[in-house]
């Protein structure tokens, strides 16, 4: 699995990967129907800086045109640092890994840039994604809003578990994600 951040010229693949998306993985992850991503939706999606919103894409190697998963946070702009985070996999990618990798690549792109806590908005129920909360941080913290949950983590104080994750996941038989953190495609974007 490739993983770098996500670029402008990602537009069309990124509106193709939303399109092969099952109905219950778009509302998991927008919390309401998304048949298609706009054009406005996509730029901002697509159009990161690197310090305030920061996205990754995750590729798979054979073909490097295909987004498989997208993880991304974006900073509160009067507390800096905490960051709303969320995440996609493609449907028939989940349950391999490859969320829990993108999440640890997120939390330590975090910690990196002053974020300390990240907090996700999801459908209660959403097991999967608060799993993701907690591989990130530890406890985690979730407040009920009506339908959905408001789940916040603390990030621990230091980075680089990618690596640490990839040789658990590698030792474990039957998990399938092994990541590779590409260079960014410029200063901008960094992965
Ligand atoms: C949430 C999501 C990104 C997780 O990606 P993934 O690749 O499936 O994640 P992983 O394989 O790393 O699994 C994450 C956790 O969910 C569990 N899990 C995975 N698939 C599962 C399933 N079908 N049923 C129950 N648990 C499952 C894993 O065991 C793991 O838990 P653990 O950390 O306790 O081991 C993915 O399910 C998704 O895209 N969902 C729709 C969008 C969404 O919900 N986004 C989050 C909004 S913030």
């Amino acid at each position: 699995m490739i993983v770098r951040s996500i670029a402008p010229e990602d537009a069309p693949l990124l509106r193709r990967f939303h399109a092969t998306l099952s109905e219950d993985t778009v509302r998991n992850r927008f919390l309401s129907a998304k048949p298609q991503l706009s054009r406005s939706d996509t730029r901002y999606l697509c159009n990161v800086d690197g310090q305030d919103h920061v996205a990754v894409v995750a590729l798979d190697p054979q073909r490097p045109e295909v987004i498989l998963g997208v993880a991304r946070w974006v900073r509160y702009p009067d507390q800096p640092a905490r960051a709303e985070a969320a995440f996609v996999v493609a449907d028939r990618a989940q349950g391999t890994g490859l969320g829990s990798a993108l999440a640890i690549t997120l939390a330590d792109l975090a910690v990196e840039r002053g974020v300390e806590e990240l907090t996700g908005s999801m459908l209660s129920g959403n097991l999967q994604s608060e799993g993701l909360f907690r591989r990130m941080g530890g406890d985690i913290t979730v407040r009920r809003q009506g339908i959905t949950n408001d789940v916040t983590t603390t990030l621990p104080p230091h980075t680089g578990r990618v690596e640490r994750l990839v040789h658990r996941r590698r030792m474990r038989p039957g998990r399938r994600t092994t990541v590779v953190r590409a260079r960014p495609r410029s200063a901008a974007h960094a992965a």
